[in-house]
């Protein structure tokens, strides 16, 4: 059973990464936040957030989010540029500005586009893909009309979020859909989607025993070290767990002073950290690192943390 870590923009960038994979560990691979086109180019700091990409022994697998065979082409030329010979393509995106445009889960429904993408992969002889998805914009049944072409392009897995996009990132998920998505795949299958305990994945193994990986994304977040505990058979106390988010904060911590000028901005990149975290550290705790107006009672607020330990 692969171990993925799910791409989360503005949470799973490469400070994150690269401290969870020194801190915890676990994950077979990591995905980039999506990388765009903007204004005609790739988005820069996306390219530079490749740049730093150490996971330890995990792979980096960067993703891509496009509109159409054009923008494909030249993400893909960017990503290999860079060094990559694997590309997530993301076909799941709910955020309204990316479907409107047809990116993302908007993707599902345009035909003609991944017809032409697959010709395109065709000529990609020095990488490999994989597909992020949900089962459509506001009808789970929307991948009915494009599984072919899926099953006709050359992927090494496809991760489904069994929700539409319309459903955003609440709700119940699909599981029928999920089924029926998965055994029309001739892909292996990657299930995503509120996974939060070993548990969780002992159960989605044990329903699903042909399953190639799973990928969390928020349950990662709010509990990093879920994979290993899951690969290790054991439950960690609250003081290893501990003691594994105070050494991985300080990685997060070093990146961002050392790279980022201006109080504000290192911050506004710091908060995100204990976002999903609050349960685990205490809203009170939580609610001082949010109201922390410069580093120094920042650390405060971390000291207490710490002391703990
Ligand atoms: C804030 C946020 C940003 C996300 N960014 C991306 C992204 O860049 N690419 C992507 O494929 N999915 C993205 N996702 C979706 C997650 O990868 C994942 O599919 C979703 O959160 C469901 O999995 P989970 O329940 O394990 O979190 C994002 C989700 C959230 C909440």
């Amino acid at each position: 059973m692969k171990l993925l870590s799910a791409p989360l923009q503005g949470y799973t960038e490469a400070a994150w990464r690269h401290a969870h994979a020194v801190a915890f560990g676990g994950a077979d691979c990591y995905y980039t936040p999506f990388i765009r086109v903007e204004r005609g180019e790739v988005r820069g700091r996306d390219l530079r957030d490749l740049q730093s990409a150490c996971c330890g022994t995990s792979k980096l697998v960067p993703q891509i989010i496009f509109h159409d065979r054009d923008e494909f082409k030249m993400l893909v030329e960017a990503v290999v540029r860079a060094g990559y010979d694997e590309i997530d393509l993301n076909m799941g995106c709910p955020f309204p500005p990316q479907v409107h445009k047809g990116r993302g889960s908007g993707i599902i429904s345009r035909r003609e586009v991944l017809e032409e993408v697959l010709e395109e992969m065709k000529n990609c002889n020095n990488c490999s893909f994989s597909v992020k998805m949900r089962l459509g914009v506001s009808d789970s049944d929307e991948w009915r009309g494009m599984v072919d072409i899926l099953n006709d392009m050359p992927l090494s897995h496809v991760a489904i979020h069994p929700r539409t996009g319309r459903q955003q990132y609440k709700g119940e998920l699909d599981m029928d859909g999920f089924e029926a998505l998965a055994s029309a795949l001739a892909h292996p299958v990657v299930f995503n989607g509120e996974i939060h305990t070993p548990r969780d994945i002992d159960a989605l193994a044990s329903r699903f025993p042909q399953l190639y990986g799973v990928m969390a994304g928020r349950g990662l977040l709010a509990r990093p070290s879920l994979f290993k505990e899951w690969s290790e058979g054991t439950v960690w106390n609250r003081q290893r767990m501990l003691s594994g988010v105070i050494d991985m904060h300080a990685m997060v911590f070093d990146n961002y002073t050392s790279r980022l000028c201006g109080e504000t901005q290192i911050l506004s990149k710091l908060v995100p950290f204990w976002e999903y975290l609050a349960p685990f550290i205490g809203s009170k705790l939580y609610k001082s690192v949010k109201k922390a107006r410069s580093i120094a009672d920042y650390q405060k607020v971390i000291n207490i943390l710490s002391e703990e330990c």
